[in-house]
């Protein structure tokens, strides 16, 4: 406490001092907004999970980490101090960030690690933005235990657009492991192969019954018959998709990606990891247990993956403590129609300011690469399919991370070896999807590069995000910092500009899209917004591989389109 209001009084000073540069770029954001200060710490704790104990990397030893909460337009700034011996940074996952590209998170694109011992303090406006979000660690693969929720509630006195609930709950899904993250992802990168399976699905950090020494280690609401709950669903998964699904219970979408939708009733949902999904459930059932589970959902081809679902009870208010839970009937883990329904159901609760004319028309394929093994130890280095290196591309570009901050470099105008040449289309097309297995004939090998796209301020840019089989065709996530998109559309096969149906009405307005397996998916939006932009898939693995491309987009006219300074804490690489 002392802390926080000494930094407090520390800031209003500071404030007063640059009071009348702030008035200037505060002027265009909503007046009333408050700021909520929170203290990130870096820490390791011990936790006993699986039969076993190990330390993990948590935000003030809390597994899942504190949640943020804030309202609509309100100002959060975050200090974060690495106590540690790893690199952290954390992504505030879905906040679009407006003039504050420097706070974003994701490190080597918008900053340099916080390395162990330092600090660093984000801050940002939640402009225009209400509902469910989340924050992770943006280094390596340390947001498999680092992650927590972002509930921001509408403005004072303004209701939700549907029944006010009984009460509000926060539902993480996510992947642990027995591991040490870090590591694993330098093993696995040096192996040229996979990833290994996580050893348990997780409820709000919780494997539930399902799992060796975890009879007791579930996650639990307590509901009163007839009453209805909001589950702020939110998929912190690393390497997979998942179903989730309550027994017996009809689950109502109300928001996506932390925008309301029309509601749509479905026995089950799918979260991608990065997707956030607000549900109603109302407690119409018998008197009883019923299990909230979720479980695996694979699209691609000969991937191995963790088969035993994770279970949370969702459980009444005069159950017997011993009653049986009912079991949930998740769907088979490449039931692709069962993705498909829920997507079909995702509108936007109002006519959406969708862009109509385009001035940026991309295509963007997206999918797996087998590279040639170049190392004298292929049997130690070149584990992927047929004795080669596993990659991931975007138009046949596999990004390779740097190790200096994107956009710093662009910021100081210094050539540190990333280049601005990333193509709008694929050299050439072909039948993505059925017509090029990797290598031959035409060539589906990627070419590695820290390729940026640039944007100028203000175009209406569309993409088309067009999967391929080049190794397996797969549904992949693709996250976009900085923006929410409209999702246009999607379909199956290869995109087909002559037959494509495109949602101009009342699309979603997501930050993350489940392109769907073997087929494609449209997005929309206005680059207005300064700075370097990450847009990769959210499956960890995938990222690794290098399925990511960072977006420059350019300052416009006068200080509300321009990216300002960097803060003076940034760490240096
Ligand atoms: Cu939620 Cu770049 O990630």
């Amino acid at each position: 406490m002392v802390n926080s209001f000494t930094y407090g009084l520390i800031r209003l000073l500071l404030l007063s001092v640059f009071a009348h540069n702030m008035l200037h770029v505060m002027a265009q954001w909503p007046n009333g907004g408050s700021t909520r200060y929170y203290d990130f710490k870096v820490q390791m704790l011990k936790v006993n999970k699986l039969c076993q104990t190990r330390e993990i990397v948590t935000i003030n030893q809390k597994y899942p980490g504190p949640v943020v909460y804030a309202q609509e337009d309100d100002r959060v700034i975050v200090k974060l101090k690495n106590e540690t011996p790893y690199n952290a940074t954390i992504h505030w996952h879905g906040v679009r960030q407006i003039l504050s590209c420097w706070s974003d998170g994701p490190s080597y694109i918008t900053q340099c690690p916080v390395q162990s011992g330092q600090t660093f303090t984000y801050e940002f406006t939640l402009v225009k933005q209400k509902g469910t979000l989340f924050w992770h660690a943006h280094f390596s693969w340390l947001r498999a235990t680092v992650y927590g929720a972002i509930i921001i509630y509408p403005k004072k006195g303004v209701p939700y657009p549907f029944i006010h609930p009984y009460e509000e709950h926060t539902v993480i899904l996510g992947e642990y492991w027995n591991r040490d993250l870090v590591e694993l992802e330098r093993i696995v990168t040096a192996s040229g192969g996979g990833a290994p399976v996580a050893d348990a699905y997780t409820i709000n950090g919780h494997p539930g019954p399902n799992y060796n020494c975890s009879t007791n280690d579930v996650y639990k609401i307590n509901v009163v018959p007839g009453k209805t709950y909001m589950l702020r669903l939110i998929g912190a998964l690393l390497n997979m998709e998942s179903f989730f699904t309550i027994a017996n219970h009809k689950l109502t979408i109300v928001e996506a990606d932390g925008e309301y939708t029309k509601p749509f009733t479905t026995d089950r949902v799918m979260l991608g990891p990065g997707h956030t999904l607000n549900v109603l459930v109302t407690a119409d059932q018998k008197i009883g247990r019923y299990s909230m589970a979720m479980g695996p959902y694979m699209s691609a081809q000969n991937v191995a993956f963790q088969n035993i679902s994770s279970i949370a009870y969702f459980q009444y208010i005069g159950a017997t403590p011993n009653s049986v839970t009912l079991p949930a009937p998740l769907p088979k883990f490449n039931d692709n129609l069962a993705v498909k329904t829920v997507m079909d159901g995702l509108k936007s609760l109002e006519v959406a300011n969708v862009p109509k004319e385009i001035e940026t028309n991309l295509f963007f394929t997206i999918g797996l690469n087998v590279n040639k093994c170049g190392s004298k130890t292929p049997n130690k280095n070149c584990q992927g399919l047929n004795g080669g290196v596993m990659a991931a591309s975007m138009n046949n570009n596999s990004f390779i991370r740097p190790n200096f901050s994107i956009l710093r470099a662009y910021y100081e105008h210094v050539n540190r070896g990333f280049t601005m040449d990333f193509p709008g289309s694929p050299i050439r097309f072909y039948d993505f999807v059925n017509g090029a297995p990797n290598s031959a004939p035409n060539d589906t090998g990627s070419v590695n590069g820290t390729r940026t796209k640039v944007l100028e301020y203000g175009s209406r840019v569309q993409i088309i995000l067009q999967d391929t089989g080049t190794v397996t065709t797969e549904n992949h996530p693709i996250h976009l910092h900085g923006y929410s998109f409209y999702v246009v559309g999607y379909g199956n096969g290869n995109y087909n500009p002559q037959t494509a149906y495109f949602n101009l009405v009342d699309p979603p307005y997501m930050n993350t899209i489940g392109v769907p397996v073997g087929g494609w998916a449209a997005i929309r939006f206005v680059a207005d917004n300064p700075g370097v932009w990450f847009m990769h898939c959210h499956l960890e693995i995938h990222l690794t591989w290098g399925l990511a491309v960072a977006l420059v987009v350019k300052n416009g006219q006068g200080p509300m389109e321009t990216l300002p300074h960097p803060p003076a804490d940034m760490p240096r690489c």
